[in-house]
């Protein structure tokens, strides 16, 4: 076993930084194209570290993701023919993981699409069948009564699965042809004038993004039978991706012996807001098509899934919060105590994050098996124009918990969606994956 861990050791840390950084990556690759996800991990960078690890384990694995947002690890293990597990607290995730990962032929894609846009070109009605506050803002009239011709033809879909894929094509619509910019994550209205003058349709851009969505899941499930992984429709491994807030608990009984994870990197607030990403889509997508357990009301403001996502809340007194997580962590209070007044009140934000981020940790741990691997992408950022080390306090939480880390990488994300430069560090255009392995 330690010959053959020091081997793997070895060649993972001999992954070429080409192949780290994505540089000849193909931003329309499967993984990435269905929707444009914020912060998506590269399947390609995490393939050969996979590979690596599924060596180790026997190539008999479990995966899990505790916050699987495009679900490429997911994917990238369902390649390999993993089981897989992976739960996010964005209910668009959950809906864009679900198409991700079932089986679509596809001849039953073409005939559904025939029939939508059949029923989208004979619909004569005007009528919008959407309304929420504000939607006037966020929407032109034309694209209103657009996107509800879209609604009613998938609505009419008999197959649930059917309907998911398609929400999801209209879910990219959406992003492509509301009045929101597609330049940053954050709800940020176009201006009037571009409003005015963008020749935009709804039903157009569906044709074109059901055709290519259509061909590019089509292509990776190829993969998955040439691998071997589907046989009669069917993958033969288990997968399951469900909602639900890691910070409070996993909802699976499963054990995983390989954890893949890259989390947020700070509240979503102030780093990438993916709940207001996610807010316009919403609003169009039957929550019941997508999961009945989802317990958060998140059409009712824009922000709601970003203040219920890590480190978004002010739960408990910070000086208690501060006690508990500068003794798991010298790099967490070095960096907070340095500040004083309202720069102290700001870094009291990092303090509220990585005590989610722990609490998570304690929710995963006790679902890894003895002697599985953890692999964390993790990137600094900037607070009061200071860098909050993610990576060390990381390691730090895990060390104060018995967990070692086995090796590590570094890399270039310029691959990477993320918001401009503010409230990111220098640093933060360098990523590290933390390989870590539990040992007891
Ligand atoms: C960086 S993304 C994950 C990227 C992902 N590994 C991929 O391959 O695309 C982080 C995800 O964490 C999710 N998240 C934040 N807080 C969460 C929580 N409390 N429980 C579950 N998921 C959460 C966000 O919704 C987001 O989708």
């Amino acid at each position: 076993m330690a010959i053959l861990e020091r081997k793997i050791k070895r060649n993972i840390k001999s992954i070429s930084s080409e192949v780290l950084n994505g540089t000849n990556y193909s931003r329309s690759d499967f993984a990435r194209s269905l929707l444009n996800y914020p912060a998506m991990m590269v399947p390609s960078v995490q393939e050969p570290i996979i590979e690596e690890l599924a060596e180790v384990l026997n190539n008999e694995v479990s995966l899990l993701d505790p916050f699987m947002g495009a679900s490429n690890t997911l994917v990238t293990g369902m390649k390999y023919g993993m089981n897989v597990f992976g739960q996010d607290i964005n209910p668009l995730s959950l809906l864009l993981s679900q198409v991700k990962t079932s089986y679509y032929s596809k001849e039953e894609l073409d005939e559904a699409e025939a029939r939508i846009i059949n029923h989208i070109n004979t619909d004569q009605s005007y009528t919008v069948e959407i309304n929420f506050t504000n939607i006037d803002k966020w929407f032109t009239k034309n694209v209103q009564i657009d996107l509800s011709k879209i609604f009613r033809a998938i609505s009419k879909e008999s197959i649930i699965r059917i309907r998911k894929f398609f929400w999801i094509v209209l879910a990219e619509v959406i992003r492509l042809t509301s009045n929101d910019r597609t330049s940053t994550f954050k709800m940020h209205m176009r201006s009037l004038e571009d409003i005015k003058s963008r020749e935009v349709s709804a039903i157009k851009t569906f044709t074109s993004i059901s055709k290519k969505n259509i061909k590019n899941i089509s292509d990776y499930i190829t993969i998955l039978v040439q691998n071997g992984h589907i046989q009669n429709g069917k993958y033969l491994k288990e997968i399951e991706v469900v909602w639900g807030d890691t910070n409070k608990e996993i909802r699976t009984d499963k054990s995983f012996n390989l954890l893949v994870t890259s989390p947020p990197y700070g509240d979503n607030q102030t780093t990438v807001t993916y709940g207001q990403f996610s807010y316009l889509p919403l609003q169009w997508i039957p929550v019941h098509d997508i999961d009945n357990s989802i317990d958060i009301n998140y059409l009712e403001n824009a922000q709601i899934i970003d203040t219920k996502s890590l480190g978004g809340q002010a739960r408990s007194n910070i000086k208690d919060l501060e006690e508990l997580m500068f003794n798991k962590s010298r790099s967490l209070k070095k960096f907070v105590t340095q500040f004083k007044d309202t720069e102290r009140k700001k870094a009291e934000k990092v303090t509220r994050f990585i005590y989610d981020l722990n609490k998570s940790i304690d929710n995963m741990l006790p679902k890894m098996e003895k002697d599985s691997f953890m692999v964390w992408t993790i990137g600094n950022r900037n607070v009061n124009k200071q860098i909050v080390q993610n990576d060390l306090i990381l390691k730090e939480l895990l060390a104060s918990k018995g967990v070692k880390i086995f090796t590590n990488l570094e890399r270039e994300i310029l691959s990477k969606r993320m918001p401009g430069r503010n409230n990111f560090s220098d640093t933060m255009s360098k990523e590290k994956i933390l390989i870590f392995k539990k040992t007891e």
